[in-house]
């Protein structure tokens, strides 16, 4: 897989200039959702070497990560004179940078793009690594190809527009990106004050945090191997997220997975030796800025069958990444029914 840039953003306007001159192209088009059209794209259109891009537009949120909506920027890209030298600029969230990147890799058997990702979860998550697709048949990202954007430019700038509750989401796939680093990383995530977010030192920790996720993309492209490592609290995580939806309470995805956390660092103390000490401090955090989902013992079966369900899963066994250490990773652990539902009692207890 073509290694992307990742360009940590000090002037919009220069960076942003720069990594289109590094990719060679007769036409450029932006794709944005609705939302992006309003917030972000004015500062994007005010820049002169914008001026001659063509806008294209798709509806917000997850609902409009669909086949429809894939057509419309395929149908846009061919109408409007888009060839095999063509460059695609995604501006939003993970559902654009996902939905973009596919279109993009699919438009004349593949064409260039950029992500600049305008959310914090698509920033050090979606918009990074390769990852793009569609959802399909009722099933999240069931259709997609891995192949990496040229580059993603990493501008905190937008997250000003945010609200805290899409900060802290995209801020659990951080904090999963420190547990699976080193002890200082992590130390260093859990004193951060999400509640008053200092910018100048998120941007750190962004940087930081995309890092880990670059060299662990970059050792294993098509998690075959250790990015099964990136699934920490996932596996949990999706089952919770699962249950919330399909109880009309649906939730973002980045509190599902730090709860899911909390979940697989139960079972990693239980089965992996992970520090009692240091999943408590983890747990405290968690919920200190996550709060808890309720959940009742009469879900454990329904909670059990969504992790069945996984798509990590082979021959209908669950995975999960454990950790022996923060930064001790073990892939395709497995644990019992039993084991699973203590974890939940603790989940529901703690
Ligand atoms: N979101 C996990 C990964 O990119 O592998």
């Amino acid at each position: 897989m073509n290694k992307q840039q990742i360009i940590v953003v000090s002037s919009l306007e220069n960076d942003l200039r720069n990594a289109i001159e590094a990719v060679p192209h007769d036409k450029l088009f932006v794709l944005t959702d609705n939302t992006t059209l309003n917030l972000c794209w004015p500062i994007l259109s005010s820049y002169p070497f914008m001026e001659n891009a063509t806008l294209i537009t798709i509806g917000s949120s997850d609902a409009n990560k669909t086949l429809e909506s894939l057509a419309h920027v395929w149908q846009e890209l061919s109408s409007k004179g888009g060839s095999r030298k063509s460059l695609l600029l995604n501006l939003g969230g993970g559902m654009v940078t996902d939905l973009g990147g596919f279109a993009a890799s699919t438009f004349k058997r593949g064409i260039s793009y950029i992500n600049i990702p305008t959310t914090l979860l698509s920033m050090v998550d979606a918009a990074v690594g390769g990852k793009t697709g569609i959802n399909f048949n009722g099933l999240k990202n069931e259709i997609g190809v891995f192949n990496p954007s040229s580059s993603v430019l990493l501008c905190t700038q937008f997250l000003r527009t945010l609200d805290q509750a899409n900060n802290c989401s995209g801020y659990a796939e951080m904090l999963k990106h420190g547990l699976i680093s080193d002890t200082k990383h992590w130390a260093e995530l859990i004193r951060f004050n999400l509640a008053d977010i200092d910018y100048i030192k998120l941007q750190e920790l962004v940087a930081h945090s995309v890092g880990i996720k670059e060299k662990i993309v970059s050792l294993d492209p098509y998690e075959q191997g250790i990015r099964k490592a990136l699934n920490l609290g996932h596996t949990v995580g999706h089952a919770l997220e699962s249950l919330a939806l399909s109880t009309g309470k649906p939730v973002l995805h980045g509190y599902a997975v730090a709860w899911g956390c909390i979940c697989e660092l139960y079972l990693s103390v239980q089965k992996a030796g992970f520090p009692s000490d240091k999943m408590h401090q983890t747990v405290q955090f968690i919920k200190d800025n996550y709060g808890k989902m309720q959940i009742n013992c009469k879900q454990y079966d329904t909670l059990y069958e969504f992790m069945t369900h996984d798509k990590k899963n082979s021959s209908g066994i669950i995975n999960f990444t454990l950790l022996g250490e923060i930064g001790d990773i073990r892939i395709n652990q497995t644990a019992t029914q039993k084991e699973i539902f203590e974890m939940l009692d603790f989940f529901r207890e703690c």
